[in-house]
């Protein structure tokens, strides 16, 4: 048999193989001690910080995706700080992208400035340059809420370990192990999960020694994911790559509206031809994503759009089946402008949604 695709990998990713009278997938096991007697090397399970089999279903899963092992935690921002902390130490240089997701900048700064590490923000243009001599470089590809690209495999190239943070994307779309990065991390909040009803992220790593250094970080910190959350997390992995599918149709139709608008500006979506990101994007990814942003150029018009949408619900977050988005600047720490709008097209039917959209535009103008 040929490579299986996509869909094909999903719904099998994880399960064990078929046994008389057991289900497809397990449900999960919720357990703090596990009886184990002698050595914890002498029982595949001891106590619930260390390890659960309902996580271990899951990463076998995720690290399917990208050929890599993969490290569960209980949320993409502790899959982040285990990242940071295992990599930093006072003296360090972190080199990071300037528009990536305004927690891991205010992590970088409020914990790890204050420690001695040295930060240094740039822009796609700048950042293989900010990253000479650094330790760390951090890029976030597309970023979020701004969807600038960066060039994963010539950002790769340097001394610095390397770290995309792969959550606008995901594993299906976009493989930064492939590109060369030493780590990619996927906030499983958004489409892995899918449907805006619990919050994990996980990081994957071609180099087992890497992968066990963020597993005893887990274990010792203790940012350990809940049984149950995984297990609804993995039940939704089946539907992934056809929930992208639609959600990648209805973004770029959404994007195509927008275009054109006259009284719509600053339109990015990777996957327009026009788009700033669009060569590097068709290049390292194979789908362009779920998220478009834009401009309505004042924050009481992004408002009223928002009011008017039907099927787009006034929410943060995205990569879920239904359709959302927020004016961004509600938020502060990102550099958009107050009219900006990020939205994440859900799974409804596109002439349905491109019908709101369009009516919301014409309601708030
Ligand atoms: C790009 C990116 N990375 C990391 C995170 C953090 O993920 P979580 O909300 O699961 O902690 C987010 C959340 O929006 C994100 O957009």
């Amino acid at each position: 048999m040929s490579e299986p695709g996509p869909s094909t990998r999903v719904v099998r990713a994880g399960l064990p193989d078929p046994e008389q009278g057991e289900p497809f997938l397990p449900g999960p096991v919720f357990a703090a001690p596990f009886h184990f007697t002698g050595a914890p090397s002498e029982s595949p399970a001891t106590y619930g910080r260390y390890g659960n089999p309902t996580w271990a279903r899951y990463e076998e899963a995720l690290g399917s995706l990208e050929d890599a092992e993969a490290v569960l935690f209980s949320s993409g921002m502790a899959a982040v700080a285990a990242l940071l902390l295992t990599q930093l130490r006072p003296g360090s240089v972190l080199a990071m992208d300037h528009g990536c997701y305004h927690s891991v900048r205010l992590l970088a700064r409020t914990y790890f400035e204050p420690r001695g590490v040295e930060l240094r923000l740039a822009p796609p243009a700048e950042l293989a340059e900010a990253a000479e001599g650094a330790d760390l470089l951090w890029m976030e590809t597309p970023s979020n809420p701004a969807l600038e690209v960066y060039d994963v495999a010539a950002l790769t190239k340097g001394d610095a370990v390397t770290v995309a943070d792969n959550t606008t994307a995901g594993p299906l779309l976009q493989r930064p192990l492939d590109l060369g990065a030493d780590y990619s991390l996927t906030s499983a909040t958004k489409h892995l999960s899918g449907h805006a009803d619990l919050l994990l992220g996980y990081v994957t790593t071609r180099d087992p020694e890497r992968a066990q250094a963020l597993r005893a970080w887990r274990t010792h910190a203790g940012s350990i994911p809940g049984p149950f959350e995984v297990w609804l997390a993995h039940r939704s992995l089946a539907t992934l790559a056809l929930r992208l599918e639609r959600g990648c149709d209805n973004a770029l139709a959404i994007a195509r509206l927008l275009a054109t608008r006259d009284d719509v500006t600053g339109v990015r979506y990777p996957g327009l031809p026009s788009d700033p990101g669009h060569e590097v994007a068709r290049r390292q990814m194979s789908g362009y994503g779920t998220i478009v942003s834009f401009d309505l150029g004042s924050p009481e018009r992004a408002e009223r759009f928002l009011a008017a949408a039907r099927l787009v619900a006034d929410a943060t977050s995205f990569g879920g089946v239904l359709s959302s988005a927020e004016r961004r600047a509600r938020w502060g720490g990102d550099a958009v402008p107050e009219g900006f709008v990020r939205l994440s097209a859900g799974c409804e039917d596109t002439a349905d949604l491109l019908a709101d959209v369009e009516s919301a535009l014409d309601a708030s103008a």
